[in-house]
């Protein structure tokens, strides 16, 4: 099974960025975290960052060549703006769960919605960086339901 984790702009900055809200786990501990929890789940596990919209867009479009079978997005900031990500998920029709390290509903109203949540399976947010082990087991344990 192969599940492909997705993290939009300024999520390379992890561990530096805001760390207040943020944590100081850095992206590579979060995909460490991830890759040691997938194959304890028996699944395999491909990352994409991007600070690109065109790009996100493009490496989902390539997800059903791959035989991939769920993603995980944190869209970062282009979860409050952008349709046409949205549209790419639909489009590839691959199951998808939202994970934000912050309680964005705890913040700013421009963060309390979310283009992506409607077509995704569910949306996890607040836990900080167990928010993505949150979102794979229940990503795997749908897929194998
Ligand atoms: C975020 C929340 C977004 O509002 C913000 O733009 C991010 C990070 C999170 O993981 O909490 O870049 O997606």
């Amino acid at each position: 099974m192969k599940i492909l984790v997705l993290h939009g702009p300024n999520l390379n900055l992890l561990g530096k960025r805001e760390p207040e809200i943020y944590g100081r786990d850095t992206l590579e501990d979060i995909n460490r975290g991830l890759s040691e929890l997938a194959g304890a789940l028996q699944v395999e596990t491909l990352f994409y960052q991007s600070n690109h919209e065109g790009e996100l867009i493009d490496r989902i479009h390539q997800a059903p060549a791959e035989g991939v079978v769920g993603m995980l997005i944190n869209p970062g900031g282009y979860t409050h703006t952008s349709n046409a990500l949205r549209d790419a998920i639909t489009g590839v029709d691959i199951p998808t769960i939202e994970v934000h390290l912050s309680n964005v509903h705890a913040r700013e109203s421009f963060r309390h919605h979310s283009y992506i949540a409607p077509v995704a399976i569910g949306q996890i947010c607040g836990f900080g960086p167990f928010g993505y082990q949150l979102a794979l087991r229940g990503l795997v344990a749908k897929l194998k339901s």
